[in-house]
């Protein structure tokens, strides 16, 4: 691979003289959907696929950028003076949107980089090729720069160029899980305040697989941000009875006994939504821990009835791909991961039935949604690394 991507660089920049490689992982989320921006927990994992790049220093401020995934797009510039989101640059908003958001945490980059992308995460898949870039470009600035930042700051940094530079108001979960990734961990995050534990996902016999749908994502975004504000709204609703910070302070039981406070139906659905998901996050990591995997699938899988019915962020896509995984035999649990609206599913399989699964699953899908699904067998990795 890295000799590969040195050749490229060399094409396009000329001479791999003082170059560096590095990667940063995609991630997935096993359980804890839409509550890291309700202060729930989330236990999201880092895996071996992700983002590779090329980098050289300059002595000038300009930075020019090449995506292998883009390569129509060409050599892409700018300077690092003024960084501004343009539409039209597409990708490369996420590299400079990092490198200013480094500028207003007080770690301003002054000179410019040659830089090379190749990310074998499928874009738009749901498993982070976005917050993958954002983490890199932050590690290769920390290398390139001496920042004294740590991993964390560059989950935060990155989530902070996502929110206020690239205007996606997403948490903190995609980030974090990959700049903190570790091999054959997920992370058990509390987004309230960020305290975290490694818990190790030991799959003897069992294989987890991701199915992407291949669905467009749309109008995601909007649908995405419009979530966030029903939960917003239910939050205000539900601190004039009960004195809550978030929806993840809140038991189940808590929640029936204030939710009329909620004034709107699907305010009520949502907020359901947030409050139990929290909870069966934390049960499913219990579960986990006891080595209860039958009981880890069963609330993966209440977790996508969940994100079906009251979030209704699922669709028909991810909606089959998961109905079609429960029918069969050692399929432990099955859900849609990440944003949703399109994007994949992930689902914990025998290692037996692994084959039979991409096979009848996705010939139920492509049968049913006319278009073909993909199918990755994953592993889980570690956070971002310098190859050099
Ligand atoms: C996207 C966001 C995350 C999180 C998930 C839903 O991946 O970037 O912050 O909200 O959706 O769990």
């Amino acid at each position: 691979m890295k000799e590969v991507l040195l050749k490229k660089f060399e094409e396009i920049f000329g001479l791999t003289q003082d170059v560096k490689v590095y990667f940063a992982p995609g991630r997935v989320n096993m359980i804890g959907e839409h509550t890291d921006y309700n202060g729930g927990h989330v236990f999201p994992c880092a895996l071996t696929i992700g983002t590779y790049a090329v980098a050289r220093k300059r002595d000038d401020d300009t930075c020019r950028f090449y995506s292998m995934n883009f390569e129509e797009l060409g050599i892409l510039e700018s300077s690092v003076e003024g960084l501004k989101y343009e539409k039209e640059a597409d990708w490369t908003n996420y590299p400079k949107g990092v490198m200013w958001a480094f500028g207003e945490k007080g770690h301003p980059v002054l000179k410019g980089m040659d830089l090379l992308l190749y990310g074998n995460i499928p874009n738009g898949s749901g498993l982070s090729s976005s917050a993958s870039v954002e983490v890199l470009t932050g590690y290769i600035l920390r290398d390139f720069f001496n920042f004294d930042v740590s991993n964390q700051d560059l989950a935060l940094y990155g989530q902070y160029a996502e929110n206020h530079f690239n205007g996606v108001n997403c948490g903190i979960m995609d980030q974090f899980s990959i700049a903190m990734g570790k091999k054959d961990h997920a992370i058990f995050l509390d987004t309230a305040d960020l305290s975290y534990e490694y818990a190790p996902i030991v799959l003897q016999g069992y294989k987890i697989v991701i199915a992407g749908s291949n669905k467009k994502r749309g109008l995601g975004d909007s649908k995405y941000n419009e979530r966030r504000s029903e939960c917003e709204t239910a939050l205000s609703e539900l601190q004039q009875v009960v004195g809550i910070q978030s929806l993840g302070d809140l038991t189940e039981e808590m929640f029936e006994t204030y939710k009329s406070a909620i004034k709107d139906e699907i305010r009520i659905k949502r907020a359901k939504h947030a409050v139990y998901e929290n909870q069966r996050t934390i049960r499913a990591v219990a579960a986990l821990k006891r080595n209860d995997l039958a009981e880890f699938g069963k609330l993966m899988n209440a977790s996508h009835i969940s994100l079906r019915d009251d979030y209704e962020v699922t669709g028909i896509e991810l909606d089959t791909l998961v109905e079609e995984a429960w029918k069969l035999d050692g399929v432990i649990g099955s859900r849609m991961t990440g944003a949703g609206f399109g994007g994949c599913t992930v689902s914990i399989v025998k290692d037996e039935a692994v084959e039979s699964f991409i096979q009848k699953v996705g010939a139920a899908y492509e049968q049913k949604i006319g278009y073909a699904a993909d199918f990755y067998v994953v592993e889980i990795g570690d956070g971002p690394c310098s190859l050099s």
